[in-house]
């Protein structure tokens, strides 16, 4: 397993002509995530194909290694060899997550209620990031932790003797919380008990349950979900086929809707209800996005997409849609840029604590690149122009703050495909994190990204 990319590597995006392609979405994120620690938990071999081998990905399966866990690649398969569930050994040195906040949330979950001490550490993007709310939880379990200011990495954590399982009530829309908690529970005698008020992506649940644990789940009316895990019990082994990522898609997505005679086919793309906001808004505002035979696989539905460029109009994204399209904002703002009228974005306030201050960052890059845009304290506004025309740098010291962010890194190269000048943006390294095809997968299409 290699070694993260550290060095900023600046890029430039420029007009491009029409996109062209039949094109294959690397791994799903979340589930690839979620492969490795399961099949490095669960008793007996896991096979996994289709995985996202993005650094992210990556460092989990170091973590997974350094606690005990046999993981090697034979061909195109991934062979995971676990300890069998509560059998996780104390790693010799700390956790690196690298960017990773799925990685290190879910971690830290698992850990948490382990009799030793655990260290966790990330890069300068994830070192700034809330851990609290995944603290917290894990403190009502009897963890102790250690942490720096604002419960930021480094964390040290270390399980009580006895740890005593917890009813939790997400406080905000985050599979990241849910899941550390169910995590967590899977070590811990008796019934965790997760209350999740807002739906969010539930791979954790299904896959837990693909895996062997006794997990179950009931909805009220009013759409709040009860989930709950017996501890301590067997999870055995499986074999994945990880679906191609929606998240990632949305990149290549948008650009074909934005420049001009662009027809492209996208394949294999994870089309989980809890994942498909994007695509949904973006037919709203008109955009062509034929889905293709529809099937099952892995328990998951997969579709295939094609997408041609198309006229698009502002539209006003409903509150209650955010969480399944909560990664999708900033390519949808570069969307939006190519829509008459305004684009309206609100309930975004968890944006603020992803790998970087999204709504700031999306804010700040689409001034700087002469689109009309309006950051309020949890929402976005764009107002768009179809034809591009004085988008992109105006001069040569124009260039986006990324802030070790991929998804900024992305959206702002997707919007100089149809922009009238260049966007340069500061880093393109860090978009090895999730979609390290990208650069390579857009040229093929046509697309005019150069790095520096
Ligand atoms: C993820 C959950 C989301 C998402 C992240 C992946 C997961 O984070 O933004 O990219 O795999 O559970 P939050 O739980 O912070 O919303």
């Amino acid at each position: 397993m290699g070694h993260a990319t550290i060095t900023p590597r600046p890029a430039t995006a420029a007009r491009s002509p029409a996109l062209r392609g039949d094109i294959r979405i690397p791994g799903d994120k979340s589930i690839s995530h979620r492969s490795f620690m399961f099949g490095g938990l669960a008793e007996g071999e896991t096979r996994i194909t289709g995985l996202l081998e993005g650094e992210d990905v990556i460092n989990t399966g170091k973590a997974m290694q350094a606690m005990g866990a046999r993981v090697r690649k034979d061909g195109a398969t991934w062979i995971i060899n676990g300890v069998g569930n509560g059998c996780l050994l104390a790693p010799e040195a700390p956790l690196d997550f690298g960017n990773a906040g799925t990685g290190c949330r879910l971690t830290m979950g698992l850990m948490g209620p382990y009799d030793f001490e655990t260290t966790f550490i990330g890069d300068a993007s994830l070192s700034r990031r809330p851990m609290g709310r995944v603290l917290d939880p894990l403190r009502q379990m009897g963890v102790q932790v250690t942490a720096e200011a604002g419960d930021r990495l480094p964390v040290t954590l270390r399980g009580p003797r006895a740890p005593a399982p917890i009813s939790y009530r997400v406080p905000m829309a985050s599979a990241q919380v849910k899941s550390a908690v169910l995590l967590a529970g899977l070590n811990i005698p008796g019934i965790t008990t997760v209350i999740e008020p807002v739906m969010t992506r539930d791979h954790t649940e299904k896959m837990l349950k693909g895996f062997g644990a006794a997990l179950d789940v009931e909805t009220d009316a009013d759409g709040v979900r009860t989930i709950r895990l017996e501890g301590r019990g067997v999870l055995k082994g499986q074999t994945i086929d990880v679906p191609g990522d929606p998240s990632s898609t949305a990149f290549p997505l948008v650009a074909a809707l934005i420049v001009p005679g662009s027809d492209v086919i996208i394949r294999n793309v994870l089309m989980n209800p809890t994942r498909t906001g994007l695509i949904l808004t973006l037919q709203e505002m008109g955009a062509d996005i034929e889905v293709l035979d529809p099937r099952q696989a892995g328990g998951e539905d997969v579709a295939d997409l094609r997408v041609r460029a198309s006229e698009l109009k502002g539209v006003r994204v409903p509150v209650d849609r955010a969480p399944s399209m909560i990664d999708e904002y900033p390519v949808l703002a570069i969307a939006a840029c190519f829509a008459t009228g305004e684009t309206m974005m609100p309930g975004l306030v968890e944006l603020r604590v992803k790998e970087s201050d999204r709504l700031a960052a999306v804010a700040r890059g689409l001034e700087i690149n002469g689109v009309d845009c309006t950051e309020g304290e949890d929402w976005l506004s764009v107002r768009g122009r179809p034809d591009g025309k004085g988008f992109g740098a105006r001069s040569s010291d124009a260039i986006v703050a990324t802030w070790l962010d991929h998804r900024i890194a992305m959206s702002f190269l997707v919007l100089g495909l149809a922009s009238e000048h260049p966007v340069h943006v500061d880093d393109c390294a860090i978009i090895a994190t999730s979609f390290p095809e990208f650069m390579d997968m857009m040229t093929g299409m046509g697309a005019e990204i150069s790095q520096r």
